[in-house]
């Protein structure tokens, strides 16, 4: 299916139009404060199957609906915990995605068939505009093509999905570059399901208590995200992961050389200034991880087929948002080298 995609500049006429797109049933990208997303009327099965089909996503991966307000999100519920609660106040408007037993009204597109549905409210204004003009829930997983790196900004969403879906709302970069985090509150203690913006020990100063992230084993029938057991994140060469101090990295790097390769290298700037290869990329400062965060996905798609075979990447601390980071680099990597102690 192809059609014209339109691209447009955020501004009130542009979210006047993208609101009457998604009450009509089409899929439009827009941005929130994580990444883009690819929206449809929650409400509306028919507008959410395009969802999955301009996206080529399985359709047993349930979607994130976005809502702008608590009480929205009480009108799709049977019950929040106090737990749930606490969360909500703290981080919503935000990149939090809880998970509370649905009451129906949601339809089985947009949760496949779950007895639970996932809402967040984002903390972006064009966002915000969007859901309160178009006056319906929106169901919206990532704007990028399933399996890719997600994106953050409107120029990924296009080079994803041009021709696939009716338009793109352009809100420039994304700010925090990793999706919610999701936590499923439908159990007698909240756990993260998948690790992102809100970081589990800010989860935990709110709660009070320690949370548990939830184990990923692809080889599980039924994980608790359903998105868990997909491939994810996919640059266009194959990444490595290099587990090792600075000489054992640039060791690397020349034995794939040797044999020919050219090597590009994903790093913080700390290691990549003292690092050799043939494409060096940073992607921000160990010191402040949130700029990984932020540059980590454009990071992926830096990388050509025509200029590099192979990509090697630095291994982060995972405190805090570095959690997130490595929750992703560990699902796009092909393979992890670790040096021997
Ligand atoms: O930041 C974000 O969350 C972005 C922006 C666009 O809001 N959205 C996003 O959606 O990342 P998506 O579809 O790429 O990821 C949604 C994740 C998947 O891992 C899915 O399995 C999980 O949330 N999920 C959604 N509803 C669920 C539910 N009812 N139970 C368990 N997991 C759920
Ligand atoms: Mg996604």
């Amino acid at each position: 299916m192809s059609m014209q995609t339109e691209f447009l500049i955020w501004d009130e006429q542009a979210t006047d139009q993208l609101s009457k797109y998604i009450r009509s049933g089409e899929v439009v990208a827009f941005p929130t404060e994580t990444v883009y997303g690819l929206g449809a009327d929650a409400t509306n099965p028919e507008a959410v199957k395009k969802i999955f089909l301009a996206k080529g996503r399985p359709s047993d991966n349930p979607l994130i609906v976005h809502v702008a307000s608590i009480e929205q999100i009480e009108s799709y519920v049977t019950e929040i915990s106090p737990a749930a609660r606490r969360l909500i106040q703290a981080f919503m408007p935000g990149p939090l995605t809880v998970v509370l037993p649905s009451n129906g009204k949601i339809s089985d597109q947009v949760t496949a068939g779950l007895d639970t549905v996932g809402v967040r409210i984002p903390d972006h204004p064009a966002a915000q505009e969007l859901i309160q003009k178009a006056n319906v829930p929106i169901a919206a997983p990532s704007a990028n093509l399933s399996g890719k790196p997600s994106p953050t900004s409107a120029i990924h969403v296009f080079q994803d999905l041009n021709g696939k879906i009716k338009a793109i709302l352009d809100g420039g970069t994304t700010g925090v570059g990793l999706e919610s985090t999701v936590v499923d509150c439908t159990g007698e203690k909240p756990e993260i399901i998948r690790p992102g913006g809100v970081t589990q020990m800010e989860i935990e100063e709110v709660l009070g208590y320690p949370v548990e992230l939830a184990t990923e084993d692809a080889s599980e029938v039924q994980p608790k995200s359903p998105g868990m057991k997909y491939t994810h994140y996919q640059p266009d060469v194959p990444l490595i992961l290099i587990d090792g101090d600075q000489e054992f990295f640039q060791a690397q790097i020349d034995e794939y050389r040797s044999n020919g390769e050219k090597v590009g290298v994903l790093a913080s700037e700390e290691l990549a200034t003292i690092l050799n290869a043939d494409l060096i990329h940073i992607c921000g400062t160990v010191e402040n991880l949130s700029t990984v965060a932020g540059q980590l996905y454009q990071s992926l798609r830096v990388f050509k087929k025509t200029e590099v075979d192979i990509i090697l990447t630095e291994v982060f601390p995972t405190e805090g948002i570095g959690q997130a980071i490595m929750n992703r680099l560990n699902k796009a990597a092909n393979q992890i080298i670790k040096q021997e102690k």
